[in-house]
């Protein structure tokens, strides 16, 4: 489970998340609305390790990681698939996947089956599976964002953070994309969720919490967001 209380991020002097507080519970699917600059991607990043939280706590499985090291968080069990294409260019997508996995060759994650995981990963993604030896930098734009949810996957995480995973897609890999999300969630995969596609974030999630200028306005069951008004008015109508 992951517990994210009084979060407070900035970039520079610029104060981004202004205390922000929820919990992704182990085997659930949460999902993060917000419009655009809301703040989405710093929680992520903030969460990570990407950058340092300015205050509050982030607990993963009651450990704290709060300011951590983003590869030591990685080593506790968070994977980020990021968001915009962040894949080592000049490596091979089968590579990219191995490196995914590379915090459980030091002993610090269980190490498992990482062929079989490897399997798994390509058979998820049929795509990446007619490509693993293609150079991960001249994969297409989609493909690229494909790879590094793979990647994330592939650490066998306690937690996974998606930001935008259907970013640049067109309409059929996003379909794609949710039923890959749908498949990981079905198999237990704990999983933080940004998408643009709020309401059919709402269709995969158990919960949802909507950002507002880096507060959390409204949270509750996705049920009970897709139903509400303002949600509905704000997130959900037209355009989102
Ligand atoms: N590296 C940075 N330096 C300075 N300001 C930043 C930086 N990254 C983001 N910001 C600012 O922080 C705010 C929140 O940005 P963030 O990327 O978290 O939003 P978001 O909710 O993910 O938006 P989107 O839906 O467009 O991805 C925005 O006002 C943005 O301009
Ligand atoms: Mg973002």
């Amino acid at each position: 489970m992951l517990s994210i209380s009084n979060l407070h991020a900035a970039y520079g002097k610029v104060e981004v998340l202004h205390g922000i507080s929820l919990e992704v519970p182990k085997g659930k699917l949460v999902t993060l609305i917000g419009s655009n600059g809301a703040g989405k991607t710093t929680t992520m990043r903030a969460i990570s390790g990407m950058i340092k939280p300015k205050g509050g706590k982030v607990t993963l499985d009651g450990k704290d990681i709060t300011g951590h090291d983003s590869h030591k968080i990685a080593r506790a069990g968070l994977a980020h698939s990021p968001e915009g294409r962040r894949v080592f260019a000049s490596m091979s997508v089968a590579d990219n996947l191995l490196l995914g996995a590379f915090p459980r060759f030091t002993r610090a994650r269980p190490k498992g089956d990482i062929k079989r995981d490897l399997d798994k990963a390509l058979e998820l993604f049929p795509r990446l599976k007619e490509r693993q030896t293609q150079l991960a930098g001249t994969l297409s734009g989609g493909e690229q964002q494909m790879l590094a949810m793979a990647r994330a996957v592939m650490l066998n995480p306690e937690v996974i953070l998606l930001d935008e995973p259907s970013m640049g897609l067109a309409p059929i890999l996003v379909e794609e994309v949710f039923r890959i999300i749908q498949r990981l969630k079905s198999e237990g995969v704990t999983m933080l969720l940004v998408e643009q596609f709020a309401a059919a974030a709402l269709n995969v999630a158990d919960y949802g919490y909507v950002l507002e200028n880096g507060s959390i306005s409204v949270h509750g069951p996705a049920e009970n967001l897709k139903t509400d008004p303002k949600v509905i008015a704000a997130y959900l109508g037209g355009g989102h």
